[in-house]
């Protein structure tokens, strides 16, 4: 073939392509693979540590798109220059074969150390850089103890002691102090997980009786998406969390209202009859359905801010003093703590004292909203198979739930902020 007439091929082609892409824009076709903003991007970095661990994959990328372009080249080369121009040509005898040359082979040898070089020298720079909080910022660091159960994550401040309860516990939302580096150390308590925040650092793994660190540094507020990272079973998958990065004044505000003991509506003695009359939720949810609203996804952060305080204007405290006692009675309790409401529970489950405040449930899978706590409440086998609150919890013990139960419950676990 001529090298003109294909070169009007390609010509041809090409308009195909560009009016082909011309279309989808138009018709609103959705470039989100092109997007390198996404919520789990390790290339949308926004703090040093995952910076650091991206120059190293620019670094790769750099030196192996050199040797694309070199190799592509001489292929392309040697692909038009020794081409058949004619029968005779397709059907000749190959020419003779040499091979030996000290001077290709010692260059080829020298060109690939000299790669590997170029990517060792960052590569080791980055390891030292992010295996610890560096020494001059250590006296500013603040330590926090993540630990990975199936399939959620337990978050412990050991600075803020409560008295008379120990260290101050959260689950799948890790609030951070912005601007400051955070050592984690890292647990896992059943099998081995693996702690990642794309945005913010790599992932390092929790592996029972072995201690494990990293730390992270958030330059600025924020809200990002974590996610275990180390096959763990059944819901690996939907094992998720977040971590919320917050100004010193905001974060300090935020440690005062977590230490404090669950908020009070309503003990379980009322006997007014609930008011609002709740228009059933949803039952018919199926495995693996989105919990997710597109609006929540759009701010994130100040979606967060505004959970942080009670909706006292349409709070039933009947409805609610319900819940507190279908949480007893149906022993919920028995397994998850509500600091100040009730004696019970044990660290090896999620903490529920201030769960109003989250703004998801079932380790960051469901946005948590009235109709997804519900479904998560009333099939948690659907949102999380295999989950020790159904397996362990719902079938040994019978719980069976109305859906009036449903919305009490969904309303007293709404008023712990
Ligand atoms: Cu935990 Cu995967």
């Amino acid at each position: 073939m001529r090298l003109t007439s294909l070169l009007s091929i390609l010509a041809r082609r090409g308009r195909v392509v560009l009016a082909l892409g011309g279309l989808a824009l138009l018709t609103g076709c959705n470039f989100n693979f092109w997007r390198m903003d996404g919520h789990q991007s390790t290339i949308d970095v926004n703090g040093p540590v995952a910076k650091s661990q991206l120059e190293v994959f620019y670094a790769t990328c750099w030196v192996t798109f050199v040797i694309f372009v070199l190799v592509a080249s001489v292929l392309a080369y040697a692909t038009l220059k020794f081409r058949a121009r004619s029968e005779a040509d397709e059907h000749a005898e190959p020419p003779e074969q040499g091979h030996g040359n000290p001077l290709i082979e010692l260059s080829l040898i020298g060109a690939s150390i000299l790669a590997l070089v170029i990517i060792a020298v960052p590569t080791l720079k980055s390891i030292g850089y992010t295996y610890d909080v560096p020494a001059e910022e250590k006296a500013n660091a603040y330590e926090v103890n993540a630990t990975g159960y199936q399939w959620w994550f337990k978050f412990e401040y050991p600075n803020e002691q409560i008295k008379d309860t120990g260290p101050l516990v959260t689950a799948n939302e890790l609030v951070i102090p912005a601007g400051r580096p955070v050592r984690i150390n890292l647990r896992g308590m059943d099998v081995i997980h693996s702690f990642w925040v794309p945005k913010l650092a790599g992932k390092v793994d929790m592996i029972p009786n072995r201690g494990n660190f990293l730390w992270l540094k958030a330059d600025a507020p924020g809200y990002f998406w974590g996610q275990c990272a180390e096959y763990c079973g059944d819901s690996h998958a939907v094992m998720r969390f977040r971590v919320i990065a917050l100004g010193p004044k905001e974060f300090n505000d935020w440690l005062n209202q977590q230490t404090a003991p669950a908020r009070e509506v309503a003990k379980v003695a009322a006997t007014d009859q609930p008011k609002a009359q709740f228009a059933a939720y949803r039952t018919d949810w199926k495995t693996n359905e989105k919990g997710w609203t597109k609006e929540f996804d759009l701010n994130p952060l100040d979606g967060w801010r505004a959970q942080q305080f009670p909706d006292t204007k349409h709070e039933d405290a009947a409805l609610i003093a319900k819940g507190r006692g279908l949480f007893q009675s149906k022993t919920c309790f028995s397994c998850h703590v509500v600091r100040g409401h009730m004696v019970g529970g044990s660290g090896a489950y999620p903490d529920l004292t201030h769960i109003g405040t989250r703004t998801t449930i079932a380790a960051g899978v469901l946005e948590n909203s009235s109709e997804q706590l519900a479904r998560w409440i009333s099939h948690p086998d659907r949102v999380k198979p295999g989950n020790k609150m159904y397996v362990t919890g719902y079938i040994p013990n019978n719980i069976k739930l109305t859906p009036d139960d449903v919305s009490a419950l969904v309303a007293y676990l709404h008023s712990l902020k």
